[in-house]
């Protein structure tokens, strides 16, 4: 394993994933955690993170100096190279020379492991405050720039490395080809991770963790449960059984690609709940988008659970459904401070008839795994592509794309709408482009239009294409018009009582991606 320890900064999981890519596998860890505990991991490798504070701000992450005499290689990036000098007796300045954004770099090649094959000059990806002007006794400076004299350092004998840029994002052109020089010459790692690793360990940890007991796992239709039940069903086939809760809220085919597609694929044990007058009656005369979401999560826990209940009664010992399947990814882990911890988190669950008493392991088997690295193990796995590749979509489903009241057949004219949507953006090949492209109907609108002789009196479909790289912020799509034209053109003429379809313009912020 290769540790990145996290000073802090967002940078910590993309560092990751660049290690990954390199075909090594690395991990993260706080930078609060003990040396002696990071070493006791046996680190092939450490890597040092960016973070946000000067290392001459009160209260600034420390290392202990025990990190950089273990004989273990060690690769500083910012924050993490900044210390590593200080540590070493190198000099930092706080020169309020700053360097933010793009900035040309000067490389001097000879003797660098890092930047060996790489232009003398290349652009790199700069944000620091403080500036490197003395590189600790035994190193050599290999890199510059026009305001850093000491903008790379690298010490072969002891392994140690370090750079001021950031060679973990897309802006520092040659910053995965340094990466991998630290990892394969200056650490002296084969690149041998796959996913395919990642399936035979899990298999292996599922096993020895459920033994002859049985789980549980809930499948939303999305990606991570998916994958998560397929890697289950591969370690404990029988021993597991999925519960899909079928609210009525889910795009056109989406039931069906659980029921049949995502069965076949892997042979799973389902239970299919139809649960869906019960949420159409929850939903009734209600059009607050709050309190459709309230209605629809508290709905679908009473559902699940109930099943749940369902399952342990129908066992023949009961007590051994003892496992909950979960596709918990490690974005979740390490945001919620989890790191590489291994802590045994029990849910409770004593609604609906369960035994007092029993509690759910939680089984999570993608706990260490970056969204694009799941989509790859289920298509290991054998998934469909409808299933691996599928983009967001929110829990409480088309409920909240109709504006207003949630009926029956408002449901199905959206179906209609969304479907033809799907349909023309799949085969425009743009799926990949946008992030998501929620189909709304605005069921409370009525406007004016004609169709063949008549004066019609229909609804709205608004069209919501969004480009994003997490969500949290979104850009409109710039789609070709004439796809726009299409999707426009079929939905008013394929789906009744509709007869207008808008685009929505709006970034995120101020708009959120759905409308609800
Ligand atoms: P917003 O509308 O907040 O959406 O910009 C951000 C992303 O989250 C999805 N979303 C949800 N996902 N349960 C989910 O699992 C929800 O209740 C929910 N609400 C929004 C949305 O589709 C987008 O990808």
């Amino acid at each position: 394993v290769v540790l990145v320890v996290d000073f802090g900064a967002q940078y910590a999981q993309l560092i990751a994933r660049r290690v990954r890519e390199a075909r090594v596998y690395s991990e993260i860890v706080p930078s609060t955690m003990p040396v002696a505990e990071m070493l006791a991991k046996n680190p092939r490798a450490i890597i040092l993170s960016g973070g946000p504070s000067s290392v001459y701000a009160e209260g600034a992450p420390r290392l202990d100096r025990a990190i950089f005499e273990a004989g273990v290689p060690v690769f500083g990036m910012c924050y993490g190279f900044q210390l590593m000098a200080t540590t070493l007796g190198g000099t930092v300045d706080n020169t309020g020379a700053r360097e933010y954004g793009r900035t040309p770099l000067h490389v001097s090649k000879p003797g660098s492991t890092l930047f060996e094959g790489t232009p003398d000059e290349q652009s790199v990806w700069m944000s620091h405050g403080d500036a490197c002007s003395a590189a600790p006794e035994g190193f050599t400076v290999t890199a510059s720039t026009d305001v850093v004299p000491v903008a790379a350092f690298e010490n072969d004998e002891k392994k140690l490395y370090g750079v001021q840029h950031h060679p973990e994002v897309m802006h520092s052109t040659y910053g995965q080809q340094v990466l991998e020089h630290f990892l394969y010459r200056g650490a002296g790692i084969e690149p041998s991770w796959t996913t395919g690793n990642v399936i035979e360990e899990q298999v292996e940890a599922i096993r020895a963790q459920v033994g002859t007991k049985r789980a549980i796992c809930g499948l939303s239709g999305g990606v991570d449960s998916a994958v998560a039940a397929a890697l289950v069903q591969k370690a404990i086939g029988s021993q597991l059984t999925c519960v899909y809760v079928d609210h009525g809220l889910m795009r056109k085919g989406e039931t069906e690609q659980v029921e049949k597609d995502f069965v076949a694929a892997t042979g799973v044990q389902l239970k299919v709940v139809d649960a869906q007058e019960r949420f159409l009656k929850a939903l009734a005369g209600v059009s607050d988008p709050e309190e459709k979401r309230k209605i629809i999560g508290r709905e679908f826990i009473r559902v699940f659970e109930q099943a749940q209940a369902d399952i342990v009664a129908e066992a023949e010992h009961g007590e051994d459904v003892a496992f909950l399947v979960q596709g918990t990814l490690y974005p979740d882990v390490v945001e919620s401070g989890g790191g590489t911890g291994t802590a045994n988190i029990k849910s409770h669950h004593n609604v609906g008839g369960l035994p007092e008493d029993l509690e759910f392991e939680l089984v999570e088997p993608l706990r260490k795994l970056f969204k694009d690295e799941v989509r790859m193990v289920g298509q290991e796995l054998g998934l469909p592509d409808e299933i691996v590749q599928r983009q967001p979509f929110p829990g409480p489903g088309l409920g909240i794309r109709i504006v207003g009241e949630v009926t029956r057949e408002r449901l199905d004219l959206l179906r209609e709408a969304d479907a033809i949507a799907r349909e023309e953006l799949t085969a425009a090949g743009l799926d990949r482009d946008i992030w998501q492209c929620p189909v709304v109907l605005l069921a409370d609108v009525r406007s004016v239009g004609v169709q063949g002789d008549g004066r019609t009196y229909g609804h709205p479909i608004v069209l919501r294409p969004v480009s994003s790289e997490d969500a949290m912020t979104a850009d409109w799509t710039r789609m070709p018009y004439d796809v726009l034209a299409k999707i426009s053109t079929r939905i008013t003429n394929e789906v009744a009582d509709v007869n207008r379809v808008v685009l929505d313009v709006t970034s995120k912020p101020p708009g959120t991606i759905e409308w609800e």
